[in-house]
């Protein structure tokens, strides 16, 4: 339609295009795909998990309406300190807004603040064959790892994923590969669910991002670098001072090439790739230019240089998230707001599924 035909037409130009903005923008906002993540918190967060995933979610929110969540709820399937797992689902929120989620274009919020998660759950856990979960390579590696502790909860771990997911309604869930078989059985339950009771759910998909550096270990470069290795000989954390960080670095594993040379060669040098891959990602230099930069000069010279070039880049982090963990009335205020749009959301999806399955009204 346009303008000069237009229902507006006597508002008078400037008027009816603001009108017309306006009507876009709401249409715009209706229509934002929904994403959500979970994390646990185990731990403080780690270059590779900000380099790879963080650093490009900021960027997100204007096209998704996006939720991501402490999953406190997951932790306890292997034991935690209390103590510790209450400081690090705190710190973990102020360590994500310090790496640039705005809390006011997210929704933030700590998942046994919504009773829901726990709530369809239970109802999902119901429609999850036995067969299913024991199929799961998580729970194999996990009942590996944790011999005398594989408790139910670390079973069903992923009917509980799936509430987490379908409770609102995404179409999108930005996973990393060792979570796809996850996705994978969620979209079986609701594709179940539905097929007995209707559409209820929306079928998600997993959302592997294209941008984002993969960093593996700086003591063990063929492995990823993760946060809840034992030892953290290969790991820096956005918490790290920059002492430790410049240690760890120095320390880093390359190889016996006797030239020193550094060039990006990841099959054979996969010591030296992994740092090119570092250096590159926090200045945003290529390949080509870092050989170049460091021509002759060997590993001496370059180990430090990218550990420089890392300390800057998390130091405004670090600073920040320190900042936000002395506030906690801040903090709290984040969460709060978090859990009230969250639980209105996935309020409106448990509502429906109670109905359906044949739960008396309250
Ligand atoms: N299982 C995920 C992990 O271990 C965390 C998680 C829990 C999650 N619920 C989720 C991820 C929902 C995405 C969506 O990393």
């Amino acid at each position: 339609m346009s303008p000069a035909s237009a229902p507006g037409k006597t508002l008078g130009r400037r008027a009816w295009e603001f009108e017309e903005k306006v009507v876009k923008e709401m249409e715009q906002q209706e229509a934002k795909k929904v994403m959500l993540s979970g994390i646990q918190p185990s731990g403080d967060l780690t270059l590779g998990s900000y380099l790879g995933a963080i650093k490009n979610w900021s960027s997100r929110a204007e096209q998704f309406d996006c939720y991501y969540f402490m999953a406190d709820l997951h932790a306890i399937t292997v034991r935690q300190d209390p103590a510790l797992l209450r400081r690090r689902t705190l710190e973990q929120l102020a360590q994500y807004i310090a790496c640039g989620l705005d809390p006011e274009r997210n929704t933030l919020f700590v998942q046994s603040h919504v009773p829901q998660h726990a709530e369809l759950g239970w109802v999902l856990n119901c429609y999850t064959m036995f067969g299913e979960l024991s199929r799961m390579t998580q729970f194999k590696d996990k009942s590996a790892k944790n011999a005398d502790n594989i408790n139910g909860g670390l079973f069903t771990y992923p009917a509980l994923m799936a509430a987490d997911i379908l409770l609102y309604q995404p179409d999108y869930i930005p996973v990393g590969e060792d979570q796809k078989q996850h996705v994978e059985l969620t979209r079986n339950i609701a594709q179940r669910f539905n097929g007995i009771y209707g559409d209820v759910f929306k079928i998600p998909e997993p959302y592997i991002p294209k941008v984002g550096a993969r960093i593996m270990s700086l003591t063990n470069p063929t492995s990823k670098m993760s946060k809840s290795d034992n030892g953290d000989t290969g790991r820096v954390t956005l918490m790290d001072d920059p002492a430790h960080i410049m240690k760890q670095f120095k320390r880093a594993v390359t190889d016996s090439d006797t030239q020193n040379c550094v060039r990006y060669d990841p099959e054979n040098k996969p010591g030296v790739a992994n740092l090119m891959t570092i250096y590159s990602a926090v200045t945003g230099k290529s390949m080509a230019e870092i050989e170049a930069e460091f021509d002759g000069l060997g590993y001496g010279a370059f180990k430090p240089a990218v550990g420089e070039a890392v300390v800057e880049t998390l130091r405004p982090i670090r600073e920040k998230a320190q900042r936000l963990i002395a506030d906690k009335a801040y903090l709290e205020g984040v969460y709060r707001a978090g859990r009230e749009k969250a639980s209105y959301a996935a309020q409106k999806t448990l509502r429906k599924v109670y109905k359906k399955v044949g739960f008396l009204a309250p």
